[in-house]
C-alpha cells in the first residue's frame, strides 16, 4: 500500500507525467530530457530523482552516460506503465513531447547510421561468404518454440537483430554489447519496431551484469570468434541460465579465411563442433541439438544446449 501512495504521489505532477510518458517511449539521457521539456536542468534530474526513488523509472550506466527508462521489474513497473497507458498522446502538451522525441531519436539514427555505415560494409562482404541468414534464423527459432520464454538474453547484440527476432516471443529482452555505437544501433532499431519489452546494455560476455538462473534462453550469435576464451563465455552463459534454460550459439566450422583473423579481428577460426560440446559439458550444459549448414568457403553450427534441471550451485553475482 505505501509503495503504491509513494507511486502516486510521485506521479501526481504534469513535469513528472510528462517524463513517466517520454521514458515509457525510448531510453533516454538528463540532456535529452531537458531538450524535450525546455526546463533547467535542476530541475529535471530532481523530478527524475523523485520518480526513480518511488520505483517508476529506472536508471542506468552505459559508459559516463546515465540513460532513464520506465520501470519493467520493481513492484510498481506496473503502475508506471498503466498510468503511462492511460496518459492520451494527442493532448497538446504530450504529443509535442513526442515530436521533440521522434526527432531526438532521428539524430541518434543519424549517429549510428555513420558508425554502421563503415561496418555494413565488412559485415555484408563476411554474410556473402556463409550460408542464407533466413535459414539459420529459422532454425534457431524453431530450437525454442516449444519454451515459454520469460527472460531472453542475447549476448553481443550488434545492430539487435536476435531482439527483433525473439522479442516478440518472449516478456522481456535484453542485449549486451561492449561497444557503445552499436548499442545505439540496436537500441534504435528495436525503438523503430516498437519493441517495448527489449532493451539493450552495455556489458561483457566474460562478466555479464547479470544475476545467477535469471534467463530463459541466452543466445549467442556470430559473437564467440571475438572470444579468446571462449569456453569461458560458455560457462558464463551457462551461469544466468534457469533450470530446463537452453543456450543457442551460432558460429563458424572451423575454416582457413585469414582475412576474418587480419582484417575483422577475429580471434578464432571457426569451432569445431566437439569441441564446444565438450566446453559446454565442462560448465554443466546438456546436449539438446546440432545443425551444420553448409556455405562456400564458411559453413555455420548451430548448437542448442540446456540447462541441466538441478539448481545452479554456482554463487550469485549482479
Ligand atoms: C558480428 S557482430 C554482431 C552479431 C549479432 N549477434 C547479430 O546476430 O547480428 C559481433 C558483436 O559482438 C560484440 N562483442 C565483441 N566482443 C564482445 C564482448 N566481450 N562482450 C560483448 N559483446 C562483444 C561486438 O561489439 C559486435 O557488436
Amino acid at each position: 500500500m505505501e509503495q503504491l501512495l509513494q507511486g502516486l504521489r510521485a506521479a501526481g505532477e504534469e513535469t513528472r507525467m510528462r517524463l513517466l510518458v517520454l521514458c515509457g517511449h525510448a531510453e533516454l539521457t538528463v540532456s535529452e530530457l531537458i531538450q524535450i521539456l525546455g526546463q533547467s536542468q535542476p530541475r529535471v534530474s530532481r523530478h527524475l530523482k523523485l520518480l526513480c526513488d518511488a520505483g517508476l523509472l529506472d536508471r542506468f550506466q552505459e559508459g559516463s552516460w546515465v540513460y532513464y527508462r520506465l520501470a519493467n521489474k520493481s513492484g510498481t513497473s506496473l503502475l508506471a506503465r498503466y498510468l503511462v497507458d492511460l496518459v492520451p498522446e494527442d493532448d497538446p502538451v504530450v504529443s509535442r513531447d513526442l515530436e521533440r522525441l521522434n526527432t531526438i531519436k532521428q539524430a541518434r539514427l543519424d549517429a549510428a547510421d555513420d558508425y554502421f555505415r563503415e561496418n555494413a560494409k565488412h559485415w555484408n562482404k563476411i554474410r556473402s561468404l556463409h550460408v542464407a541468414e533466413k535459414e539459420v534464423e529459422r532454425l534457431i527459432l524453431s530450437s525454442v518454440q516449444d519454451m515459454e520464454i520469460t527472460d531472453f538474453l542475447d549476448i553481443g547484440t550488434g545492430t539487435g537483430r536476435m531482439l527483433e527476432l525473439f522479442g516478440p516471443l518472449s516478456q522481456f529482452a535484453v542485449g549486451v554489447d561492449t561497444s557503445r555505437e552499436m548499442l545505439a544501433f540496436a537500441r534504435a532499431a528495436i525503438e523503430g519496431a516498437d519493441l517495448r519489452n527489449c532493451q539493450v546494455r552495455l556489458g561483457d560476455m566474460y562478466t555479464l551484469p547479470f544475476l545467477n538462473d535469471s534467463q530463459d534462453v541466452v543466445v549467442i550469435h556470430q559473437v564467440l570468434h571475438y572470444a579468446d576464451r571462449p569456453k569461458m563465455v560458455i560457462a558464463e552463459a551457462k551461469r544466468v541460465l534457469r533450470k530446463n534454460g537452453r543456450l543457442v550459439l551460432v558460429d563458424f566450422a572451423p575454416h582457413e579465411v585469414e582475412t576474418l583473423r587480419t582484417e575483422h579481428a577475429h580471434t578464432q577460426m571457426g569451432f569445431d563442433a566437439d569441441q564446444v560440446w565438450s566446453w559446454c559439458e565442462e560448465a554443466g550444459l546438456k546436449r539438446k541439438d546440432f545443425h551444420m549448414l553448409a556455405g562456400d568457403p564458411l559453413n555455420v553450427n548451430i548448437w542448442i544446449a540446456e540447462q541441466s534441471n538441478t539448481d545452479n550451485p554456482s554463487g550469485e553475482r549482479e
